[in-house]
């Protein structure tokens, strides 16, 4: 097998979570890997690796992307988002993550991440979505233990109090 040369690889600079990051990568590198291994964003979980189940869901310039279905090069110049950034304090949840806590809408935890990630970028965009759009969006995710009754509920109960708490700037409070 041919080895790589280091002019195989490419510096390549993203934000993660706010903060701007720099890593080698070969063009071959899936950014799963790149997040977990090369940034320790272990967050991002590996469920199918082609596209299916959701876990790694991330959101790259907003919008919710499958990590094992991205290139690491491709994040180059890109604003990244994984769940290790939905929390707005080290001690304090956010809104739909507080929701999924009291609804107990995660068993394994495996699969909450991505659906994290999914419902944050889609609350953002719809405040007030019905129980069959926020069906829609976890129906892209694959949860083998909840039953996904509990996950709507939270999603639907961190809609309405998103609604409930509007911004100094009119838009809705950090999801
Ligand atoms: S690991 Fe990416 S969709 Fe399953
Ligand atoms: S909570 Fe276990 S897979 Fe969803």
């Amino acid at each position: 097998m041919r080895r790589l040369a280091a002019s195989d690889r490419h510096r390549i600079g993203f934000t993660l979570n706010s903060r701007p990051v720099e890593i080698e990568a070969e063009p071959r590198l899936l950014a799963t890997d790149a997040l977990r291994h090369g940034l320790g964003a272990t967050g991002t979980h590996v469920g199918c690796e082609h596209g299916v189940c959701g876990a790694c869901t991330i959101l790259i310039d907003g919008a919710p992307a499958r990590a094992c279905l991205t290139l690491a090069v491709q994040l180059e110049g890109r604003d990244v988002s994984t769940v290790e950034g939905l929390a707005p304090a080290s001690d304090r949840l956010s809104i739909l993550q507080a929701a999924f806590r009291r609804h107990h809408a995660l068993q394994c935890g495996f699969c909450t991440a991505g659906i994290l990630m999914s419902l944050d970028a889609y609350l953002r965009e719809r405040p007030d979505p019905s129980e069959s759009e926020v069906r829609e969006v976890v129906g892209g995710h694959l949860c083998r233990c909840t039953g996904y009754a509990p996950i709507i509920a939270a999603a639907l109960d961190a809609a309405d109090q998103l609604r409930a708490t509007p911004r100094a700037d009119g838009k809705n409070a950090h999801v």
